[in-house]
């Protein structure tokens, strides 16, 4: 395939810069050689033109709602595939035989417990403390509990401290629940599947045992898979970027649920039922906030709705769907917010401005009916997102550090401030 080049004239002189092309015919123009060759730099507000890395890991087609993890599409591994198998793809680039299925699930429940001292930490925040913020707090905290070992390749280390932190985040999650309203913590079981182990050490007490319903576990094990990886979001750039300075792993993953934590990212799915819940107290009428959302003078958002890449329905949120519905007929239970996000759904999609600007339920739309069922309360539906994500945000560490092109993150920017000026003592400054 010969190589094409993208032309730049520039004061009268042409530059060219290779164009690169992907797997699925996707092009950029490589511009890595842009500032030595011509001074200048390219501006690109929120890098929606920028691609900051080539990946292996997930494709998406936001046009066409495509999305692939190692490319193996989501419907299908939402249909067939369970969490756990599914982190092993994404962190290790190919579905695992059944032997390495055991044995990536035996270390992840060897791995399960949370050092004891953590309990004080956890203990010390705030009951009304947000679990984002805990959760944020506790990740980094694991590389002071579990220090590198100095004998151990560097190989060694990574891997196991990616199962840790698969491991362990859904236990410091369960855990930071029960802490925060006086319960006795519930201890991961050996017997017990990941998702089904989560449920457990939520809703598990001695006078009240958890009954483990296999119909909610898949449904979790889809919710989680939903959100396993979506290339480079928000969350993941960060980890990217956080991860580019050669911080350990905990710090980069900390530094990803922060990024997650934003209502404009992974924080939506909370944001979403508290719009629900208004548009529910004002009556059940979503016109008036539809007309808000495309009020231009009003910061107000329809929550769920929009994507920075999807300009089409987001495959997920289509899975989530059935989802709500499978596990609201099994709990025998409706919910009133699921006919309100289906209303909104229907006008919104018929409006010209939500036509014009492409703008479909996103992932976030709805997750937390499924939350809302599962039991989870409002407060973590954004850290159950987190645990979903860690998977992806570990591959995509990996593939950075992998990278024979890896470089420090460190964007250039305009100076667009005031001149150069002398220093005024302070007596001398007017008041
Ligand atoms: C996630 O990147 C990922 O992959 C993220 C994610 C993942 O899996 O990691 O998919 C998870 O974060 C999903 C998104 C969850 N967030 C929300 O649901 C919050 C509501 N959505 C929006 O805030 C917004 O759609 C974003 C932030 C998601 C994307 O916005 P962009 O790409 O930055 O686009 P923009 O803000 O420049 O909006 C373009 C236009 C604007 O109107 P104009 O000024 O051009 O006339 O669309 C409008 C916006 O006002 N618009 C909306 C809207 N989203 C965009 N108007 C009303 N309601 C909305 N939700």
């Amino acid at each position: 395939m010969t190589q094409e080049y993208a032309k730049l004239i520039i004061d009268g002189k042409t530059y060219e810069f290779p164009i690169i092309v992907g797997t699925e015919g996707e092009r950029a123009i490589d511009i890595s050689t842009l500032r030595k060759e011509t001074g200048l730099i390219t501006f690109d507000p929120g890098y929606a033109n920028t691609g900051s890395c080539k990946s292996s890991i997930t494709f998406m087609d936001g046009e066409k709602g495509i999305l692939r993890y190692r490319g193996y599409p989501i419907e299908q591994l939402a249909e067939h595939s369970t969490f756990v198998e599914t982190a092993y793809l994404l962190i290790n680039g190919e579905l695992p035989t059944r032997k390495q299925l055991n044995r990536f699930s035996v270390l992840l429940n060897d791995h399960s417990m949370v050092h004891e001292d953590m309990r004080h930490f956890f203990q010390s925040f705030p009951r009304r403390a947000h679990p984002m913020g805990i959760l944020s707090s506790m990740v980094n905290a694991l590389r002071a509990f579990y220090p590198e070992i100095p004998e151990r390749s560097e190989e060694e280390e990574i891997n196991v401290t990616v199962t840790r932190l698969l491991s362990k985040v859904r236990t410091m999650a369960a855990m930071s629940y029960k802490i925060s309203r006086g319960h006795m913590v519930v201890y991961p079981r050996h017997d017990l599947s990941y998702a089904a182990n989560f449920l457990n050490m939520m809703f598990h007490s001695p006078v009240r045992p958890y009954v483990i319903d296999d119909d909610l576990v898949d449904a979790l094990n889809v919710f989680w898979i939903l959100h396993a990886d979506h290339e480079q979001n928000c969350s993941t750039a960060a980890v990217r970027l956080v991860g580019s300075a050669r911080v350990n792993l905990y710090a980069a993953i900390s530094a990803g649920i922060c990024a997650l934590w934003g209502p404009l990212h992974g924080g939506a799915n909370q944001a979403v039922i508290e719009m629900l819940l208004q548009i529910q107290e004002n009556g059940g009428d979503v016109r008036p906030f539809i007309e808000r959302a495309k009020d231009k003078n009003d910061p107000f958002r329809l929550m769920g709705f929009g994507h920075r890449v999807y300009k089409t329905y987001d495959p997920r949120a289509k899975i989530m769907q059935k989802i709500c519905y499978k596990v609201l007929k099994k709990l025998k239970r409706h919910d009133p917010l699921l006919d309100i996000a289906r209303k909104l759904e229907e006008v919104a999609l018929k409006d010209p401005y939500f036509i014009d600007h492409n703008l479909y339920p996103n992932v976030d739309f709805y997750s937390g009916i499924v939350l809302r069922a599962l039991g989870i309360p409002l407060n973590m539906f954004t850290v159950m997102f987190a645990i979903g994500r860690l998977p992806g945000w570990i591959s995509q560490w990996k593939e950075s550090m992998e990278d024979p092109q890896w470089k420090l993150h460190r964007p250039r920017q305009i100076y667009i401030g005031v001149g150069e000026r002398e220093y005024i003592p302070i007596d001398k400054r007017e008041e």
